[in-house]
C-alpha cells in the first residue's frame, strides 16, 4: 500500500510545525559582545559592522540596561586601547584602573545581575597586534601565559564573573585556573576559546579594535581551517585544564566542528558568530539580496541545532526583536 508514511503531515500548518519543533531560540541563549572605548558620550559606529558601536563607559551603562530589559543577561567585553598604551608586554592589560577593569565595574554597578565575561588576550594591547609577546618574529607561548593569568586575575578582581581567553596559547587555561584558585577566585569561571581557527572572518573585529596584526598572521597559534580532530584535542585539553565552557569560532563555516565537539564533551559549548558573519549578512541585506531577518533566524537556529549551548552574537538584539 502506498505510502503509509507521508512526512508532509508534520509540516501542514504552523501549529503542527510548532508542536514538533526541536530547536528554539530564546534570549537566554545569547552572549552579547560589547566594544568599549575611552571618552564621554561616544557611540561610534564600526565602519565594517553597520549598526554596531563602540561605547564609552557612560553609554555602555545605558546599553547594558537596555540589554537587560530585553532579557539579554550576559555580555562579553572587549576594549579598544589607545595606541600610546600599547607595548610588547601587555602592561596596560594589568592596570587595575585600565579601561577593561573600569568597564567591568561599570556594568556591574549598572546591572548587578548581568553576567560579565571579559576577553583575555594581548592583541588589543600589543604594538604588534598579536595575541602574545613577540620576540624575533615569534609569539612566545609560556611568557604570554604568565601575563594572561595576571590579566585574568585582574579582571576577576574587578568583578568579572567569567574570563574568556581568546589567544590560543598552549596551556593558558591551566595557568589562569591555577592563579585564580591560588588567589581565592575559585568562583570565577573560564570560557575558553578552545577551537579557534585562523579565520579571515575576523576582519571587521580588528577594525573595531584597531588590532590587526602588524606583521604576519595568526596561523602559528590559531587553528588551520582544514583541521578537524585537532579541534577535539584542543577542547578536551582545555576542559582538563579547567575550562567551564568551551567555544568554537567562527560559527557558520564550522558547524561540523560544533557537532563533533558537542558529542565529545559534557560541558556547555559556545559558538561565536563572528564579525565577518555579521558584516556579510548586513551587506547582502543592504543590497536587498537577502532577507535579513529570515536569514538571521535560519543561521541562529542552525548554530543551535548543531549543538551550541551559548551563542555569542552581534545579532543578539535583532534576534530578541524577532522572537518576542
Ligand atoms: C582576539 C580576538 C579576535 C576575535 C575575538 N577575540 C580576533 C582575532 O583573533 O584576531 C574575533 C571576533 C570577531 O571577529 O567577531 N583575541
Amino acid at each position: 500500500m502506498y505510502p503509509l508514511r507521508r512526512n508532509r503531515r508534520l509540516r501542514a500548518s504552523e501549529a503542527i510545525r510548532g508542536l514538533v519543533r526541536e530547536t528554539i531560540i530564546t534570549p537566554n541563549d545569547f552572549l552579547v559582545p560589547l566594544f568599549v572605548v575611552e571618552g564621554k558620550g561616544v557611540k561610534d559606529e564600526i565602519s565594517s559592522m553597520p549598526g554596531y558601536y563602540r561605547y564609552s563607559l557612560d553609554l555602555l551603562e545605558k546599553e547594558v540596561k537596555e540589554l537587560w530589559a530585553l532579557g539579554l543577561k550576559s555580555v562579553l567585553l572587549f576594549v579598544k586601547v589607545e595606541d600610546s598604551l600599547k607595548d610588547n608586554s601587555g602592561k596596560e592589560a594589568l592596570n587595575p584602573n585600565g579601561l577593561m577593569q573600569r568597564a567591568v565595574k561599570k556594568v556591574k554597578d549598572a546591572v548587578p545581575e548581568m553576567l560579565v565575561m571579559t576577553d583575555v588576550a594581548l592583541d588589543p594591547y600589543s604594538t604588534y597586534g598579536h595575541d602574545g609577546i613577540v620576540s624575533e618574529g615569534e609569539i612566545i607561548n609560556d611568557d604570554t601565559n604568565a601575563v594572561l593569568a595576571e590579566m585574568a586575575l585582574s579582571h576577576a578582581k574587578a568583578g568579572a564573573d567569567f574570563v574568556a581567553p581568546s589567544d590560543m596559547m598552549d596551556g593558558r587555561v591551566f595557568e589562569i585556573r591555577s592563579l585564580l584558585e591560588d588567589e581565592g577566585f575559585d568562583k570565577t569561571g573560564i570560557m575558553s576559546y578552545s577551537a579557534k581557527y585562523a579565520s579571515a572572518f575576523y576582519g571587521p573585529f580588528r577594525d573595531a579594535l584597531d588590532s590587526a596584526p602588524g606583521f604576519g598572521d595568526k596561523k602559528t597559534y590559531q587553528m588551520d581551517p582544514a583541521s578537524r580532530s585537532e579541534a577535539i584535542r584542543e577542547t578536551l585539553m582545555d576542559i582538563e585544564e579547567g575550562a567551564d565552557i568551551v567555544m568554537v569560532k567562527p560559527g557558520l563555516c564550522y558547524l561540523d566542528i560544533v557537532r563533533d565537539i558537542r558529542e565529545a564533551v559534557d560541558v556547555p559549548v559556545a559558538v561565536y558568530q563572528v564579525s565577518g558573519e555579521f558584516a556579510m549578512l548586513k551587506a547582502a541585506a543592504a543590497k536587498g539580496w537577502l532577507d535579513h531577518d529570515q536569514v538571521l533566524l535560519e543561521q541562529l537556529i542552525s548554530i543551535k541545532r548543531a549543538g551550541a549551548t551559548v551563542i555569542a552574537s552581534y545579532f543578539a538584539k535583532d534576534a530578541v526583536r524577532l522572537i518576542s
